[in-house]
Protein backbone atom coordinates (compact mmCIF):
# COMPACT_ATOMS: atom_id res chain seq x y z
CA UNK A 1 0.00 0.00 0.00
CA UNK A 2 1.77 2.91 -0.77
CA UNK A 3 0.75 6.98 0.00
CA UNK A 4 -2.07 9.36 -0.72
CA UNK A 5 -2.29 12.82 -1.60
CA UNK A 6 -4.14 14.74 0.90
CA UNK A 7 -5.65 17.83 0.29
CA UNK A 8 -7.45 20.52 2.55
CA UNK A 9 -8.77 23.35 0.36
CA UNK A 10 -9.89 25.99 3.10
CA UNK A 11 -11.01 24.55 5.42
CA UNK A 12 -13.08 26.26 8.52
CA UNK A 13 -14.23 25.26 11.88
CA UNK A 14 -15.99 27.36 14.61
CA UNK A 15 -17.01 26.65 18.06
CA UNK A 16 -19.32 29.53 18.85
CA UNK A 17 -17.59 32.40 18.33
CA UNK A 18 -13.76 30.85 18.60
CA UNK A 19 -12.33 29.92 15.02
CA UNK A 20 -10.21 26.92 15.65
CA UNK A 21 -9.33 26.19 12.12
CA UNK A 22 -9.41 29.74 9.88
CA UNK A 23 -9.39 29.10 6.00
CA UNK A 24 -6.59 25.87 6.23
CA UNK A 25 -5.55 25.13 2.46
CA UNK A 26 -2.60 22.44 2.67
CA UNK A 27 -1.68 19.50 0.40
CA UNK A 28 0.34 16.63 1.41
CA UNK A 29 2.23 14.50 -1.02
CA UNK A 30 2.02 10.73 -1.51
CA UNK A 31 4.39 9.33 0.22
CA UNK A 32 5.73 12.18 2.71
CA UNK A 33 6.28 12.61 6.11
CA UNK A 34 5.29 15.92 7.58
CA UNK A 35 4.79 17.25 11.08
CA UNK A 36 2.42 19.94 11.89
CA UNK A 37 3.65 22.38 14.71
CA UNK A 38 2.22 25.32 16.71
CA UNK A 39 1.30 26.64 20.21
CA UNK A 40 -1.41 25.30 22.45
CA UNK A 41 -4.75 26.01 21.54
CA UNK A 42 -3.56 27.02 17.52
CA UNK A 43 -6.03 23.99 16.27
CA UNK A 44 -4.17 21.41 15.29
CA UNK A 45 -6.24 18.45 16.80
CA UNK A 46 -9.30 20.15 15.32
CA UNK A 47 -7.29 19.95 11.94
CA UNK A 48 -7.35 16.01 12.74
CA UNK A 49 -11.01 16.13 13.43
CA UNK A 50 -11.92 17.80 10.40
CA UNK A 51 -9.91 15.23 8.69
CA UNK A 52 -10.99 12.30 10.08
CA UNK A 53 -14.91 13.25 10.52
CA UNK A 54 -15.30 12.96 14.10
CA UNK A 55 -16.20 17.44 13.72
CA UNK A 56 -18.31 18.51 10.62
CA UNK A 57 -16.77 20.82 9.12
CA UNK A 58 -18.08 24.47 9.19
CA UNK A 59 -16.96 24.89 5.38
CA UNK A 60 -14.38 23.71 3.12
CA UNK A 61 -13.23 20.38 1.49
CA UNK A 62 -10.49 17.50 2.16
CA UNK A 63 -9.55 15.61 -0.75
CA UNK A 64 -7.84 11.91 -0.92
CA UNK A 65 -6.36 11.28 -4.16
CA UNK A 66 -9.11 14.19 -5.39
CA UNK A 67 -12.05 12.21 -4.06
CA UNK A 68 -13.66 14.42 -1.82
CA UNK A 69 -14.07 12.76 1.83
CA UNK A 70 -15.89 15.95 3.66
CA UNK A 71 -18.82 14.63 5.34
CA UNK A 72 -17.93 11.27 5.22
CA UNK A 73 -19.30 8.33 8.19
CA UNK A 74 -15.97 8.65 9.97
CA UNK A 75 -16.12 4.52 9.09
CA UNK A 76 -16.11 5.45 5.79
CA UNK A 77 -13.36 8.15 5.88
CA UNK A 78 -11.18 4.89 7.65
CA UNK A 79 -12.24 2.25 4.43
CA UNK A 80 -10.90 5.36 2.35
CA UNK A 81 -7.70 5.26 3.45
CA UNK A 82 -7.55 7.88 6.07
CA UNK A 83 -5.93 5.89 8.99
CA UNK A 84 -5.95 7.62 13.03
CA UNK A 85 -4.93 5.70 16.49
CA UNK A 86 -7.64 4.36 18.02
CA UNK A 87 -7.57 3.56 21.89
CA UNK A 88 -7.56 -0.86 21.22
CA UNK A 89 -5.82 -1.01 25.33
CA UNK A 90 -9.81 0.76 26.04
CA UNK A 91 -11.69 -0.90 23.74
CA UNK A 92 -10.61 -4.63 23.80
CA UNK A 93 -8.69 -4.35 27.71
CA UNK A 94 -8.85 -8.58 28.45
CA UNK A 95 -7.78 -9.45 24.87
CA UNK A 96 -4.53 -9.90 23.84
CA UNK A 97 -2.39 -8.13 22.05
CA UNK A 98 -2.91 -10.25 18.69
CA UNK A 99 -6.49 -10.88 19.29
CA UNK A 100 -7.19 -7.25 19.96
CA UNK A 101 -5.78 -6.51 16.65
CA UNK A 102 -8.00 -9.53 14.85
CA UNK A 103 -11.41 -8.25 16.35
CA UNK A 104 -10.24 -4.53 15.74
CA UNK A 105 -9.65 -5.65 12.11
CA UNK A 106 -13.02 -7.59 11.86
CA UNK A 107 -15.39 -4.79 13.77
CA UNK A 108 -13.90 -2.54 10.81
CA UNK A 109 -14.76 -4.57 8.34
CA UNK A 110 -18.43 -5.50 9.62
CA UNK A 111 -17.09 -9.12 9.51
CA UNK A 112 -18.20 -11.32 12.30
CA UNK A 113 -16.23 -14.15 14.58
CA UNK A 114 -17.65 -17.69 13.90
CA UNK A 115 -17.24 -20.40 16.96
CA UNK A 116 -17.07 -22.57 14.35
CA UNK A 117 -14.21 -21.34 12.22
CA UNK A 118 -12.18 -20.33 14.91
CA UNK A 119 -10.95 -17.10 15.80
CA UNK A 120 -9.01 -15.53 14.88
CA UNK A 121 -9.49 -16.53 11.04
CA UNK A 122 -6.22 -17.28 9.01
CA UNK A 123 -6.15 -13.58 6.77
CA UNK A 124 -7.02 -11.84 9.57
CA UNK A 125 -4.27 -13.40 12.05
CA UNK A 126 -1.76 -13.12 9.39
CA UNK A 127 -2.24 -9.23 8.97
CA UNK A 128 -2.42 -8.65 13.03
CA UNK A 129 1.20 -10.70 12.82
CA UNK A 130 2.64 -8.62 9.68
CA UNK A 131 1.81 -5.04 11.78
CA UNK A 132 2.79 -6.83 15.12
CA UNK A 133 6.04 -7.33 13.37
CA UNK A 134 6.28 -3.89 11.94
CA UNK A 135 5.58 -2.12 14.94
CA UNK A 136 8.23 -4.33 17.42
CA UNK A 137 5.27 -5.78 19.26
CA UNK A 138 5.26 -9.81 18.57
CA UNK A 139 6.99 -10.60 21.52
CA UNK A 140 3.87 -9.24 23.04
CA UNK A 141 1.14 -10.74 21.08
CA UNK A 142 0.05 -12.93 24.07
CA UNK A 143 -0.01 -10.44 26.63
CA UNK A 144 -3.52 -9.01 27.75
CA UNK A 145 -3.71 -4.89 26.17
CA UNK A 146 -4.67 -3.51 29.53
CA UNK A 147 -0.91 -4.71 30.39
CA UNK A 148 1.01 -2.82 28.35
CA UNK A 149 3.49 -0.34 28.73
CA UNK A 150 1.84 3.44 27.95
CA UNK A 151 4.20 3.51 24.64
CA UNK A 152 3.26 -0.40 23.97
CA UNK A 153 -0.48 0.79 23.92
CA UNK A 154 0.37 3.70 21.76
CA UNK A 155 2.18 1.32 19.25
CA UNK A 156 -0.45 -1.35 19.61
CA UNK A 157 -3.23 1.58 18.01
CA UNK A 158 -1.00 2.50 15.57
CA UNK A 159 -0.88 -1.04 14.58
CA UNK A 160 -4.32 -1.49 14.17
CA UNK A 161 -4.31 1.78 12.08
CA UNK A 162 -2.17 0.07 10.18
CA UNK A 163 -3.77 -3.40 9.84
CA UNK A 164 -6.29 -1.12 7.83
CA UNK A 165 -4.03 -0.28 5.09
CA UNK A 166 -3.86 3.65 5.11
CA UNK A 167 -2.78 5.47 2.68
CA UNK A 168 -2.47 8.38 5.20
CA UNK A 169 -1.48 7.88 8.33
CA UNK A 170 -2.25 10.94 11.60
CA UNK A 171 -0.75 10.71 14.47
CA UNK A 172 -1.65 13.47 17.28
CA UNK A 173 1.70 13.46 19.47
CA UNK A 174 2.44 10.39 19.51
CA UNK A 175 4.97 10.73 22.40
CA UNK A 176 2.97 12.21 24.62
CA UNK A 177 3.40 10.93 28.11
CA UNK A 178 6.46 9.38 28.00
CA UNK A 179 10.17 9.78 28.99
CA UNK A 180 13.55 10.96 26.79
CA UNK A 181 14.23 7.16 26.03
CA UNK A 182 10.60 5.78 25.14
CA UNK A 183 9.86 8.93 23.11
CA UNK A 184 13.05 8.52 20.64
CA UNK A 185 12.31 4.48 20.71
CA UNK A 186 8.94 5.61 19.58
CA UNK A 187 9.42 7.85 17.11
CA UNK A 188 12.21 5.61 15.21
CA UNK A 189 9.28 2.84 15.30
CA UNK A 190 7.00 5.30 13.38
CA UNK A 191 9.68 6.42 11.32
CA UNK A 192 10.54 2.87 10.11
CA UNK A 193 7.11 1.93 9.60
CA UNK A 194 6.93 5.30 7.47
CA UNK A 195 9.41 3.86 5.22
CA UNK A 196 8.61 0.56 5.10
CA UNK A 197 4.49 1.38 4.06
CA UNK A 198 5.50 3.86 2.22
CA UNK A 199 2.52 5.98 3.25
CA UNK A 200 1.69 9.45 3.81
CA UNK A 201 2.30 10.57 7.15
CA UNK A 202 1.75 13.64 8.94
CA UNK A 203 1.85 13.77 12.69
CA UNK A 204 1.73 16.57 15.29
CA UNK A 205 4.26 17.14 17.75
CA UNK A 206 5.75 19.70 19.90
CA UNK A 207 9.08 17.88 21.10
CA UNK A 208 11.35 20.32 18.00
CA UNK A 209 14.08 18.20 18.36
CA UNK A 210 11.61 15.44 17.07
CA UNK A 211 10.61 17.53 14.17
CA UNK A 212 13.36 18.75 13.02
CA UNK A 213 15.24 15.44 13.44
CA UNK A 214 12.54 13.37 11.24
CA UNK A 215 9.98 15.55 9.07
CA UNK A 216 10.52 16.39 5.61
CA UNK A 217 8.50 19.21 5.94
CA UNK A 218 6.49 20.99 8.79
CA UNK A 219 3.44 23.36 8.70
CA UNK A 220 2.87 25.92 11.09
CA UNK A 221 -0.50 26.57 12.72
CA UNK A 222 -1.48 29.72 14.61
CA UNK A 223 -4.98 30.93 15.77
CA UNK A 224 -6.24 28.21 13.56
CA UNK A 225 -4.37 29.69 10.28
CA UNK A 226 -1.58 28.58 8.53
CA UNK A 227 1.64 30.62 9.62
CA UNK A 228 4.07 29.08 7.37
CA UNK A 229 5.04 25.89 5.96
CA UNK A 230 8.22 24.38 4.43
CA UNK A 231 11.41 22.94 5.65
CA UNK A 232 12.61 22.24 9.31
CA UNK A 233 15.65 24.30 8.22
CA UNK A 234 13.30 27.45 6.77
CA UNK A 235 10.81 27.04 9.56
CA UNK A 236 14.23 27.33 11.78
CA UNK A 237 15.25 30.54 10.39
CA UNK A 238 11.85 32.04 9.68
CA UNK A 239 11.31 34.76 12.01
CA UNK A 240 7.68 34.90 11.96
CA UNK A 241 8.09 31.04 13.80
CA UNK A 242 10.97 31.79 15.79
CA UNK A 243 8.56 34.62 17.10
CA UNK A 244 5.05 32.70 17.08
CA UNK A 245 6.54 29.73 18.15
CA UNK A 246 9.73 28.83 18.47
CA UNK A 247 10.53 31.67 21.16
CA UNK A 248 13.83 33.68 21.56
CA UNK A 249 15.88 30.32 22.88
CA UNK A 250 15.49 28.83 19.50
CA UNK A 251 16.86 31.60 17.27
CA UNK A 252 20.12 31.56 16.17
N1 LIG B 1 -15.30 20.73 20.98
C1 LIG B 1 -14.91 22.01 21.15
N2 LIG B 1 -15.78 22.96 21.57
C2 LIG B 1 -15.38 24.24 21.71
N3 LIG B 1 -14.14 24.70 21.48
C3 LIG B 1 -13.23 23.78 21.07
C4 LIG B 1 -13.56 22.41 20.89
N4 LIG B 1 -12.44 21.74 20.46
C5 LIG B 1 -11.48 22.66 20.39
N5 LIG B 1 -11.93 23.89 20.76
C6 LIG B 1 -11.16 25.14 20.77
O1 LIG B 1 -10.53 25.25 19.50
C7 LIG B 1 -9.19 25.77 19.63
C8 LIG B 1 -8.20 24.77 19.02
O2 LIG B 1 -8.11 23.61 19.86
P1 LIG B 1 -7.24 22.34 19.47
O3 LIG B 1 -7.50 21.30 20.48
O4 LIG B 1 -7.49 22.00 18.04
O5 LIG B 1 -5.76 22.92 19.63
P2 LIG B 1 -4.36 22.16 19.56
O6 LIG B 1 -3.52 22.93 18.61
O7 LIG B 1 -4.55 20.72 19.30
O8 LIG B 1 -3.80 22.39 21.04
P3 LIG B 1 -2.84 21.45 21.96
O9 LIG B 1 -1.43 21.71 21.48
O10 LIG B 1 -3.05 21.97 23.34
O11 LIG B 1 -3.27 20.02 21.80
C9 LIG B 1 -9.00 26.05 21.11
O12 LIG B 1 -9.30 27.39 21.35
C10 LIG B 1 -10.00 25.13 21.77
O13 LIG B 1 -10.41 25.65 23.02
MG1 LIG C 1 -4.07 18.96 20.34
Amino acid sequence: MSGGRLQLQNLRKSFGGVVATDDVSLTFEPGTLSAIIGPNGAGKTTLFHLITGKLPVSSGRVLLDDAEITGLDRRDIVRRGIGRAFQVANLFPSFTVAHSLAAGLMAHEGRTASLFRGFPPKDIAARAEEVMELCGLTHLAATESRHLSHGDQKLLDIALALALSPKVLLLDEPTAGMGPDERWRMIERVHKLWEARGLTLVFIEHDMDIVFRIAQSVRVLRYGAVLAQGTPEEMRRNPAVIEAYLGAEHAL
